[in-house]
């Protein structure tokens, strides 16, 4: 695939005919599949657990990119890593152990990824920057699809790309939150690699075209 990898987050798609919704984004261009995972407790909202991610896995073979928002995380990694996650992304604010709770990612067979919400700085993530794939910025508050995108995150992003470059090593640096036609130049200048989009795919009527509008032309 080439740059930037297109993640549509089905948190905007229909809940009632999800096994549909995520074949579809796939038949669009879509790269990976983005899951939401919120606890009501690390975030003010709940969507679904590894039930679903389970019950999507049969529907497509497309990567799934589990981003969960959710405190503690340890007592789940597993549940996510048997139902089909390729790669679980936690967030670096979610509890004082994130070197052990990466680490177990890798050890149960999925690739490990960090997140930062808004008001965590780049450097909060420097030593652990060894043990991940994937780098996600949030350019919303997380737990609510459909808010504006926060360019005040513009430059950790390109902190963090720097730092990317710094480790040698091949890691994604994703963006998530009011990602659209608009924002997505914005995003891709400052150095990100995968844009993740709700409602910017879900909340149109044709994926395909929906897809497309995110890439540079
Ligand atoms: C927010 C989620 C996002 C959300 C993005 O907590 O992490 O993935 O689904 O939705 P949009 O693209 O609508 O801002
Ligand atoms: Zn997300």
């Amino acid at each position: 695939a080439s740059f930037p990898l297109i993640a549509p987050s089905i948190l905007a798609a229909d809940f009632a005919r999800l096994g549909e919704e995520v074949q579809a984004v796939a038949q669009a261009g879509a790269d990976w599949i983005h899951l939401d995972v919120m606890d009501g407790h690390f975030v003010p909202n709940i969507s679904f657990g590894p039930a679903v991610v389970q019950a999507l896995r049969k529907h497509t073979s497309i990567p799934f990119d589990v981003h969960l928002m959710i405190a503690p995380v340890d007592p789940y990694l597993e549940a996510f890593a048997q139902a089909g996650a390729d790669q679980i992304l936690i967030h670096i604010e979610a509890g004082p152990h994130t070197h052990r709770s990466l680490q177990l990612i890798r050890q149960l067979g999925a690739k490990p990824g960090i997140v930062l919400c808004p008001a965590t700085p780049a450097d909060a993530i420097a030593e652990v920057m060894d043990l991940v794939d994937v780098i996600l910025v949030m350019t919303v508050n997380p737990g609510f699809g459909g808010q504006k995108f926060l360019s005040s995150q513009l430059p950790k992003i390109a902190r963090l790309r720097d730092m990317i470059t710094h480790s040698g090593r091949d890691i994604r640096l994703a963006v998530d939150g009011g990602i659209d036609a608009k924002t997505a130049p914005l995003a891709i200048q400052a150095g990100a690699d995968v844009l993740i989009a709700g409602s910017a795919v879900y909340g149109k009527p044709d994926y395909a075209a929906a897809i497309a509008a995110l890439r540079p032309a």
